[in-house]
């Protein structure tokens, strides 16, 4: 298990690529299920996570083959059931089900649990199917959808928390093979779902709608292989503008797609970071004196929750009260306690942290919860004094590509060693 030794203090400047999208890339590759002839996928990002998914795929039946950042995959034949071992340890791993439905009329998925972030559940998928027909049974931890066919149908996606990235993307995959029209109601309109949407198309698909909340797909009898590119990943993209804004003279994002930035561009415009854009690059200029934020996540174009930790790492020493309300995971808070191990001054309530801003860190020990969280500490470390150890890297490889590499070419300190 490796660990992280950020030493605090160190410039940022130079120009940073970004890689593909990791939760685009993951249902475009299980989307190749959907068809017996290859697909290409290119700027497939090297994670942990798109692993899993490249082995579950590879278990179902395809054959896998990876050159660099592209993977092609032909599903000639495929199995229905994921293998819990693989399963259990990526969540995306259930957005097989819905092009195994499609292609098959029925996929068994172990049903994945709760997570750090808060509770997961899958009820708007499985309404999303059962609306197109199918049955589903929950047994001995598994979850179960079939049909003797799909047929279209029209189905509202909106959960207590909005609509869902996932649901969205696992019930449009299985209604691109039904008989007749659906129609997905209060759909996710995130630039991944659209990504998805473009592949599916590319494979003879007929969708239109995507990026809005109601999406139409006009079920065919049958998809074709297909070549793709993967969007840049925007998560990373914010992440890298975060670690600018706290240690950055100025950094440039390269690859990056600004379109799909705009809430968290205008967060740190409203901080008095100054940010220039081109058609696919994003430059952002270090500030002394930033201003305090007031930032409530909420699903596309709203600020990502994804984004949420990484500018809780960024306000804990930017002078003021800022107010920091999680509106999709309101557990998702798991970095606050480490970042007040480092000097944080954070109040909690339900939902909600006030970050007070303190005029230095302290590098400490910390313990990486999940993904994003992760991430805020490594920032974190950036602006902290000393050397912050970060434990459980392994959560940042699942999302973040070489992390430590990149920012050390823009002028980091981090070294990654054996726990
Ligand atoms: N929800 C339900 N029922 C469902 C599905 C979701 O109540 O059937 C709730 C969730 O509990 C949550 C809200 O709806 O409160 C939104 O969840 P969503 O389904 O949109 O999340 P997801 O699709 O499982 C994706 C990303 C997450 C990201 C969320 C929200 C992937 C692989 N994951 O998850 O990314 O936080 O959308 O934008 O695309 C990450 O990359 O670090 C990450 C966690």
């Amino acid at each position: 298990m490796d660990k992280m030794l950020v030493h605090g203090g160190h410039k940022l400047s130079g120009s940073v690529k970004i890689s593909g999208s990791k939760n685009s890339a993951l249902p475009i590759l299980a989307a190749a299920l959907l068809t017996k002839e290859p697909c290409v996928i290119q700027h497939v990002p090297d994670l942990s996570d798109i692993h899993y998914m490249l082995q579950i795929l590879a278990f179902l039946g395809a054959e896998v083959e990876r050159a660099s950042g592209t993977v092609t995959i032909r599903a000639e034949k495929v199995k229905t059931i994921a293998p819990y071992e693989i399963v259990r340890k990526m969540r995306a791993s259930v957005c097989v089900l819905g092009p195994l439905l499609g292609r098959e009329k029925e996929a068994t998925v172990s049903l994945p649990g709760g997570c750090v972030i808060g509770d997961r559940p899958i009820d708007l998928h499985l309404k999303g199917f059962d609306a197109l027909g199918a049955t589903h049974r929950i047994d001995a931890g598994n979850v179960k959808v079939f049909a003797g066919r799909l047929r279209g149908a029209t189905v509202s996606l909106l959960g207590k928390q909005g609509p869902t990235v996932l649901g969205t993307d696992n019930v449009m995959m299985a209604a691109v093979l039904a008989e007749g029209v659906t129609v997905i109601e209060h759909a996710a309109a995130e630039p991944e779902v659209v990504d998805l949407a473009n592949f599916l198309n590319r494979m003879g698909a007929k969708i239109t709608g995507a990026g809005t909340d109601r999406i139409v797909i006009e079920g065919v009898s049958e998809l074709h292989g297909a070549e793709h590119a993967v969007i840049p990943d925007r998560i990373e993209a914010g992440t890298f503008l975060v670690a600018a804004a706290i240690a950055g003279r100025e950094v440039r994002l390269q690859r990056a797609e600004p379109n799909h930035l705009g809430a968290v561009i205008g967060k740190l415009a409203d901080a008095g970071y100054r940010i220039e854009t081109t058609a696919d690059t994003v430059t952002l200029h270090g500030n002394g004196d930033p201003k305090a934020l007031d930032i409530t996540t909420n699903p596309y174009p709203g600020f990502p929750t994804d984004m949420q930790a990484q500018f809780c790492a960024l306000v804990s020493r930017t002078s003021g009260c800022s107010k920091i309300t999680e509106t999709i995971f309101p557990q998702r808070f798991m970095h606050v306690s480490e970042l007040k191990r480092m000097g944080a001054d954070i109040e909690m309530e339900p939902g909600i942290a006030y970050v007070k801003g303190v005029d230095r860190l302290s590098g400490a020990p910390v313990m990486a919860s999940d993904l994003r969280a992760s991430a805020a500490l490594v920032l974190a470390g950036l602006q902290a004094e000393g050397i912050t150890e970060v434990n459980r890297v392994y959560h940042i490889d699942r999302g973040y590509e070489s992390i430590d590499e990149k920012l050390n070419a823009l002028g980091a300190h981090i070294e990654r060693v054996k726990a």
